[in-house]
């Protein structure tokens, strides 16, 4: 049984993306997994101020709620991460938390001075974007900041659920399939993070 982090990343509840992740969540528990839902919305996190206070211990001197997200996807198997493309890019929720764990990278990479490209991906990453537009780039930005993002956790980018033409905040509701995809991949992170252990 895996135990995963959810984080929702957007500033709308109960929008597309929140869905979604929710019905891979859902997926998940069904599979026997344990998931700890944060809602950043919910939270008060300052943006990275590159004081490098990090830089000794890889522990961020901010006081925020940043630590115990953190901390808890440490501690799990993996994270469900989710949020709308803003600018062809992660909400600024999303992103002022990603930041923030440049305390992680630190410590990944100069204090413990891990060889850059080790394959070390004990845990597994589901990211979920969802834009309003059609194009075919329209995630490219967003997949190569995970990747290096799911790195820092010694995460590999396991699974990508991409959702295009969703706007309006109740425009997922008329996409059941995009709902039964997310609740499936869910479940299928369960059963792949039991047989990565
Ligand atoms: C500030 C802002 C920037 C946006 N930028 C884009 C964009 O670059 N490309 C796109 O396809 N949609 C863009 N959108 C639309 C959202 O991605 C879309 O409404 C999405 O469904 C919102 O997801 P949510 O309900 O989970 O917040 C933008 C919306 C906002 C508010």
């Amino acid at each position: 049984m895996a135990s995963f982090v959810a984080v929702y990343g957007s500033p709308r509840k109960d929008g597309n993306s929140a869905r979604i992740l929710k019905s891979a969540v859902e997926g998940a528990l069904s599979d026997g997994a344990q998931v700890k839902e944060f809602y950043l919305r919910d939270k008060k996190i300052s943006p990275c101020l590159e004081i490098y206070g990090c830089a000794k211990t890889g522990r961020c001197v901010i006081k925020d709620d940043f630590h115990e997200i953190a901390d808890a996807i440490v501690a799990s198997d993996g994270l469900f991460l989710a949020s709308p493309m803003f600018f062809y890019t992660v909400s600024a929720h999303t992103k002022a938390f990603m930041d923030r764990c440049q305390s992680l990278w630190m410590k990944k990479y100069e204090i413990d001075k891990t060889p850059f490209g080790q394959a070390n991906t004990k845990r597994l990453g589901l990211f979920i974007g969802v834009g309003a537009t059609k194009g075919k780039r329209l995630f490219d930005g967003a997949l190569l900041t995970m990747r290096y993002f799911f790195d820092t956790f010694d995460m590999d980018l396991h699974k990508s659920l991409l959702y295009r033409g969703l706007d309006n905040k109740d425009d997922i509701l008329a996409h059941s399939d995009y709902l039964k995809e997310a609740f499936d991949a869910g479940a299928q992170m369960n059963k792949d993070a039991d047989e990565r252990v």
